[in-house]
């Protein structure tokens, strides 16, 4: 009999993280990782140290300063990237290593390792990762599509060297719900040992079905789900942490498992992974959506008035939203900002009040209300600026109308030095990123320029996003303002600030997985 506990495995900042333009500095890294601790996330799997100085840089950091949950790094099945994946991870209180292979046909053909030679390449890896660290998790990469009698002999081999936990990866998410606990049975059934591991389910949304699935691989025994919070991932994204954990919260009938998931917590880190990859939430989705909870019929705004239940299966306070949207202007201080932006799911510590406050301020002159949807873009743009950015906005002047050419002067600081130039554009827009070219020489393709307004009057915020492209290689940026050329300098800004930061992260991508290193 299996117990009811399902444990929730994040790999927002490793699976998230690979999402194509959804990079993250250091510093934003952590700040996720303190939330999913907080929220009560069993592991947390940090990054792929190998990958880049930076993703080792933000491993090490996660595992210094986690409190309660498990740190996992990511390496392949060799001895250089386990090795290196240790030493990011031996500092914390709880380090997991995962390491994978691909074992269906097609992995199987990169590498060029027939069944034997891969099954061996296995039991070396898996006990050498054993022997430095106590908490082993083996992958067989793209299990879907694996061979189900060469499944069971692998996940055999990797118990018997010493994994604790075996994740079933629908990689290019292909598989449906019946399949997806069928495999979960089958693996429980035939392969010895099966009972004292804990079988992991890790669904790809290619095919939109990847929470049904993961769902159906508990009910058919796995014990770890692995997700990401907003379903953020590669192509179509990862199972989404708040779906899962509301479903089993919800129907606690049909899925009678625990989580230790503070579920109230969920909004507030919905916003924050949202603003800090540039992916923002599309409104109608699931649990975390803007219109999650919006009624716009009569018919559901009169039941609701009536009785919530005739319309909501969970209440908007189970996830942490506040059901008022007060209205916040000049006169209100700092007391009340705090309180709002508290309801908001933002905590905010004295310093960090302090110059929210004065952002807030600015805001106010310019715009008479201020709604719980300019907050929340006002916090956006606070944490999209990095003080560790290489190019930062001084100052920006435009000049447009209808007697052309439109001109920016800006000023920016790049790599802590003062620059200035003018430039002309189609538009004061244009001319602003030509600006931005004539003092930081870059070569990207704009692949995306969108603005929407935050609220409805003319006084309104513009949120601006931006995607651009170098080399296959995408970045977003995402800024907020009541003047619409300085929310789209500032978005372009963020974006090729993090595209140099992806640009360090060049010599290793998980999506072009290279086998170089033998063991
Ligand atoms: O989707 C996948 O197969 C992965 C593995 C590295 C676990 O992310
Ligand atoms: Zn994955």
């Amino acid at each position: 009999m299996k117990n009811d506990k399902v444990l929730i495995f994040d790999t927002t900042l490793r699976d998230g993280e690979q999402s194509p333009g959804a990079t993250m500095s250091h510093n934003e890294k952590l700040e996720i990782a303190y939330l999913l601790d907080e929220m009560g996330v069993d592991i947390i799997e940090a990054g792929f140290p190998i990958a880049s100085q930076g993703d080792f840089d933000a491993v090490k950091a996660i595992s210094d300063c986690t409190k309660s949950s498990v740190i996992c790094g990511l390496a392949r099945a060799n001895f250089s990237d386990i090795d290196r994946c240790w030493e990011a991870l031996r500092t914390a209180k709880n380090p997991r290593i995962h390491t994978f292979i691909g074992t269906s046909p097609l992995h199987r053909a990169i590498p060029n390792l027939n069944m034997d030679e891969m099954a061996d390449r296995i039991n070396q890896t898996v006990t050498y990762a054993r022997n430095l660290c106590d908490n082993v998790q083996w992958s067989p990469m793209d299990a879907t599509r694996t061979e189900r009698d060469y499944l069971c002999r692998v996940v055999e081999i990797a118990i018997k060297a010493g994994a604790e936990t075996i994740n079933i990866p629908d990689t290019v998410g292909y598989t449906a719900p019946r399949e997806s606990s069928e495999l979960i049975e089958m693996l429980l059934e035939r392969v010895p040992g099966a009972d004292d591991v804990v079988f992991a389910t890790h669904c790809h949304n290619d095919l939109g079905m990847a929470t049904a699935n993961a769902l159906a691989a508990v009910l058919a025994g796995a014990r770890q789900i692995e997700c990401t919070i907003n379903g953020l991932g590669e192509r179509a994204g990862n199972t989404a942490l708040e779906e899962v954990v509301m479903a089993m919260k919800v129907r606690s009938d049909i899925f009678p498992y625990k989580t230790l998931i503070d579920t109230t917590k969920i909004m507030n880190i919905s916003r924050k992974v949202a603003s800090i990859s540039g992916f923002p939430v599309q409104f109608n989705k699931a649990i975390v959506g803007k219109n999650a909870f919006a009624h716009e019929s009569g018919i559901h705004q009169d039941g609701m008035l009536k009785n919530s239940e005739t319309f909501e299966i969970m209440r908007p306070s189970d996830i942490g939203l506040s059901e008022t949207n007060l209205v916040m202007g000049k006169h209100s201080g700092r007391a009340a900002l705090r309180s709002k932006l508290s309801d908001l799911g933002y905590e905010l510590g004295d310093n960090q009040l302090r110059d929210v406050f004065v952002r807030f301020k600015t805001l106010a002159d310019r715009k008479k209300e201020i709604f719980d949807d300019d907050l929340i873009a006002l916090m956006r743009e606070t944490s999209s600026v990095d003080v560790s950015d290489r190019i930062q906005v001084k100052s920006l002047r435009v000049v447009c109308g209808t007697e052309g050419p439109q001109t920016a002067d800006l000023v920016l600081i790049v790599d802590g030095e003062m620059k200035a130039a003018s430039s002309v554009g189609d538009g004061p827009v244009d001319a602003a990123f030509n600006a931005v070219k004539v003092l930081f020489p870059h070569n990207v393709k704009l692949q995306l320029y969108q603005v929407h307004a935050v609220t409805e009057g003319t006084d309104a915020q513009a949120i601006v996003s931006v995607r651009m492209e170098e080399n296959g290689k995408i970045s977003v940026g995402e800024s907020a303002d009541t003047d619409t050329v300085v929310a789209s300098l500032k978005a372009y800004i963020t974006a090729l600030n993090r595209l140099l930061i992806r640009r360090e992260k060049a010599g290793l991508d998980i999506a072009g997985i290279s086998y170089k290193h033998s063991v």
